[in-house]
């Protein structure tokens, strides 16, 4: 039976970065298990934000009603935006994916990308995970320690999507530290000094922009087994990708599929060093237990802490009046710790069976495209991990990413027994 520290519900503010953000982790998870149980469509009154168009924000918590906003998207937009700020209109050129667009215009270019996810490239794509796994780990493990999150759990989700997208090796490092801004742009260690956030995030969007433009005119008229010339060549009903589409897909994937999958990653070696009775039955069946570890993982992570929707008439959601035009927040973090679905919430279970965990979004039409290629990940670097860095252990307490977005660790220093 865990124990949460007390928080009362004036002490919650959920727009407020510096105020509730900055708390461990051990207070948010009270904070929405109060919220859960006595007010779980909450309304937060905005402090300390700016690039918002209204006076606050309406948390949604309890896990039976984010299914229900995921599955009515006529009601919740997603146009309006995915996080709690109203990007200016110069963000669309970059930061314009379908994450933030409703169908038609939606599934329009959902099935265009699904179009180019093709045999080959998903081939391509099952080799390059454990070869590029294998590879991070032969660059740590003579070390005999390194930061988890930088030197390992970084640099696989990052590597395999510029493989994917055959974005050149000289240019990954550059890819990383562009993402760093667009996901960490509330943390000072990625805005850099002397910019403000919004000129940061569209200098990084606009680089990755570019790179992604200058990598698909070199695919031009091609027939290579990379998903930028199958997304070139993507057709459904006559109709393909422009330029500008595939470029901000390109964004979208670096800044939903990294830093999604790198924190998943991290809070996974965190719960299996917490846990070593769990990491021993993980260990001694290790393919057995892989398919209930990994989502069990995803759903400790919680990588992405909420999207948002916007309502498009005035509702009604759990006896709450939302008026039209307000911007209601999905806490999937706090549905993966809902008490009515999950026994024994704060436990870390690797056999968790059954585990309707929301980490990757609700059943509705933004459902993670990368679900399947996460799990893979996960799968290949423990894999690589229990067989090559076995006793691995924290030698400190991690450090956490500043964010209200992101449910993220940014350094993570560890030991284990060297070898080659
Ligand atoms: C553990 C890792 C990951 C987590 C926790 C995660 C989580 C999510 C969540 C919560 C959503 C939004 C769902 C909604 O609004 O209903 C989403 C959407 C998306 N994810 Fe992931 N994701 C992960 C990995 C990936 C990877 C590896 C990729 C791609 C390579 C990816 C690509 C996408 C895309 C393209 C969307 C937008 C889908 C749409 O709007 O139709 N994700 N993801």
């Amino acid at each position: 039976m865990t124990v949460l520290p007390t928080i009362t519900r004036p002490e919650i503010n959920l727009s407020d970065i510096q105020g509730f953000w900055s708390r461990p982790d051990a207070e948010k998870e009270a904070a929405f298990a109060l919220l859960r149980a006595e007010d779980p469509v909450s309304y937060h009154p905005f402090v300390n934000m700016s690039l918002v168009d209204t006076e606050g924000l309406y948390a949604v918590t309890r896990h039976e009603d984010i299914l229900h906003v995921s599955k009515h998207p006529e009601l919740f937009s997603s146009a309006g935006g995915i996080t709690t700020i109203d990007a200016p209109p110069e963000f669309n050129e970059f930061f314009g994916s379908m994450i933030a667009m409703d169908d038609p215009r939606h599934a329009r270019l959902r099935q265009l990308v699904s179009a180019g996810f093709t045999p080959r490239t998903m081939k391509r794509l099952e080799d390059a995970v454990r070869r590029i796994a294998a590879e991070i780990v032969d660059d740590v493990a003579e070390r005999g320690e390194c930061d988890f999150v930088t030197d390992v759990a970084a640099a696989l989700p990052l590597r395999i999507i510029c493989d994917l997208m055959d974005v050149p090796a000289s240019q990954h490092g550059y890819v990383f530290d562009q993402t760093n801004v667009v996901l960490g742009a509330g943390d000072p260690e990625y805005t850099p000094e002397g910019t403000d956030i919004v000129t940061a995030l569209l200098t990084a969007g606009g680089n990755l922009a570019a790179l992604m433009d200058e990598v698909a005119r070199s695919k031009e008229g091609g027939t290579g087994d990379d998903l930028t010339t199958a997304l070139i060549n993507a057709e459904v009903d006559g109709e393909r990708l422009t330029h500008a589409e595939l470029a901000s897909f390109f964004v979208l994937l670096v800044v939903a599929g990294n830093e999604t999958t790198r924190n998943a990653i991290s809070h996974g070696m965190m719960g299996l060093c917490a846990n070593p009775d769990q990491r021993a039955i993980w260990a001694a069946d290790f393919d057995g237990i892989a398919p209930t570890a990994v989502d069990e993982i995803v759903r400790w992570a919680s990588p992405v802490t909420y999207m948002r929707r916007t309502t498009a008439q005035p509702v009604t959601l759990a006896g709450a009046q939302i008026g039209a035009g307000e911007k209601v927040q999905l806490f999937y973090w706090s549905a993966n710790r809902d008490e009515a679905v999950f026994a024994d919430p704060y436990r870390f279970d690797v056999r968790r069976s059954p585990n309707p965990h929301v980490g990757f979004g609700g059943p509705g039409p933004h459902f993670c495209l990368g679900a399947h290629l996460a799990r893979r990940e996960i799968t290949v670097m423990f894999r690589e991990i229990f067989g090559r860095l076995g006793d691995l252990e924290m030698t400190g307490e991690p450090e956490m990413l500043l964010s209200a977005f992101i449910h993220g660790v940014k350094h993570l220093p560890c030991r284990f027994t060297p070898s080659r």
